[in-house]
């Protein structure tokens, strides 16, 4: 089988983000087969609005939309805001989620959370990075050995069901 394609999705915009230093450290833990192809950008996507979508994609929209369609598998990584999520990452679903082409149609997606609160984001799968201030170095290496095999352990577990998937198409 090829190897499997993931698009990164961090739902968080700022530059020092935990969530999207945990992301990029992924692409060190995939298993074989896997690879972290490439980082979706979310920053330059507008808010969403039926008009503007009907009237013709803008460039970012269409960018997102065709990198979520050429993935085999979606990783994304989001701090939970006010116990949901990030309104960035929620913006890029809602641009993903309409018809025609609906581009997360049975796409395999595993989401986890990095929060500087006790507990992790988000409620399942459980991967729950708590007080990741003190789980990354300053450069936003991850230096907690435990949150690198929850991370690692949920990337194995994604890979069949992305296989699984690829055999229904
Ligand atoms: C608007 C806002 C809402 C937040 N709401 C929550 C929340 O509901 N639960 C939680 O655990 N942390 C919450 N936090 C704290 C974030 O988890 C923390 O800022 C985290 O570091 C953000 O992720 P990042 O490091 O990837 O940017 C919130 C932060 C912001 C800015």
């Amino acid at each position: 089988m090829a190897e499997l394609k993931i698009l990164g999705i961090s739902g968080s915009l700022r530059k020092g983000s935990f969530n999207t230093a945990a992301l990029k450290i992924c692409a060190d833990l995939m298993p074989a087969g896997m690879k972290m192809t490439s980082y979706a950008r979310l920053d330059d996507i507008p808010l969403f609005n039926q008009d503007v979508f009907d009237a013709g994609l803008p460039e970012s929209a269409k960018r997102f939309r065709a990198e979520v369609a050429a993935a085999d598998g979606l990783l994304i990584a989001s701090p939970e805001y006010n116990f949901s999520l990030s309104a960035a990452l929620k913006n890029a679903i809602d641009w993903g989620s309409r018809a025609p082409n609906q581009v997360f149609q049975e796409k395999p997606i595993a989401i986890f959370s990095a929060t500087q609160g006790p507990l992790g984001g988000l409620p399942r799968p459980e991967v729950f990075i708590g007080a990741a201030q003190t789980k990354f170095d300053a450069q936003g290496k991850l230096t907690d050995e435990a949150t690198k095999k929850f991370l690692a352990d949920l990337l194995v577990g994604f890979k069949p069901w992305i296989e699984r998937m690829q055999v229904k198409k």
